[in-house]
């Protein structure tokens, strides 16, 4: 096994390779617990592009109340950047069946932009740390589930800061690590499989692969709103879906709602004045 690359600060990676299998490993850092460490999630989703489209189109219900949330925060969105676009399924949703167009995106797994190109995106395939997204040439930045995988979620707001016209929006959302799916991934992620006592009853009826478990670090909604107002962004607002237990979320589409408290997928949209 070879010591690849060591990283600090929001960087927080180092990562092991041995035989292309990328492991993620958790260290004791002094003074801050345990912390995760991923580095190139990305790379999971070059072989299981195919499996996370149709996960989430079987786990039909869960995709509707997640699309919901999304098209909530996007409300006069004008000119749209995705980043971590993934395979365009929430855009192609967003577009049929809200009317809401959002043509770029930035993808780093080339099998998931291969999909959202033939979904009709432009793609470039980057990270979203590595790429340019331009200085105010959009009215909306979205980061729709894809923080959890960025190495620098903070340096990535700051490009989407620059890249975004004043009046303009960030839409960042993903699982928090202390919701209740955050939580149930962790565990699933310490036990390294679905398969096991302590979560039987309690998982989703369709758990996220296990794969892509492994490469995410889901950070606290209170780390995300630190590094936004970070970046510059003002006037922060918070809205939440998934509120029901992750092994119910399947039974029926929710609303979403006002607040950050108690759903599984949060959305915290904030400006540049
Ligand atoms: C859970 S998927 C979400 C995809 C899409 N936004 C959606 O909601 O269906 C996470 C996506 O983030 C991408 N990703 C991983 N690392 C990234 C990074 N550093 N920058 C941008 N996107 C990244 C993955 O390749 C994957 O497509």
């Amino acid at each position: 096994m070879n010591l690849i690359c060591i990283m600090t600060a929001q960087g927080n990676g180092v990562y092991l390779e041995s035989n292309n299998i990328i492991y993620t490993a958790v260290f004791r850092i002094q003074e801050c617990g345990f912390f995760l460490l991923t580095a190139m999630g990305y790379k999971s989703f070059d072989s299981y592009a195919q499996e996370y489209d149709s996960w989430f189109i079987e786990n039909a219900n869960v995709l509707e109340s997640e699309v919901k949330l999304v098209a909530s925060c996007l409300d006069n969105a004008g000119e749209v950047l995705s980043i971590g676009c993934g395979s365009g399924l929430f855009e192609k949703i967003l577009a049929d069946e809200y009317g809401i167009t959002i043509r770029k995106g930035i993808e780093p797994s080339a099998a998931m932009a291969e999909i959202a190109t033939k979904r009709g995106m432009e793609v470039m395939i980057a990270t979203g740390e590595e790429a340019d997204y331009g200085v105010e040439k959009f009215d909306t930045v979205l980061f729709n589930g894809c923080p959890c995988y960025m190495q620098d979620l903070g340096l990535a707001l700051r490009k989407a800061y620059a890249s975004l016209r004043k009046g303009g929006k960030v839409v960042v959302i993903d699982v928090p690590k202390e919701s209740p799916y955050g939580l149930i991934y962790n565990l699933a992620l310490s036990v390294g499989t679905w398969d096991h006592p302590l979560l039987e009853g309690c998982s989703p009826l369709m758990p996220y692969p296990i794969e892509l478990v492994k490469q995410a670090n889901w950070r606290t909604t209170s780390d995300k709103i630190e590094m936004i107002k970070q970046a510059g962004f003002e006037g922060l607002r918070f809205s939440q879906t998934l509120v029901a237990s992750p092994c119910y979320t399947h039974l029926q589409v929710e609303e979403p709602c006002e607040g950050y408290d108690k759903g599984s997928y949060v959305a915290i949209t904030a400006y540049k004045y």
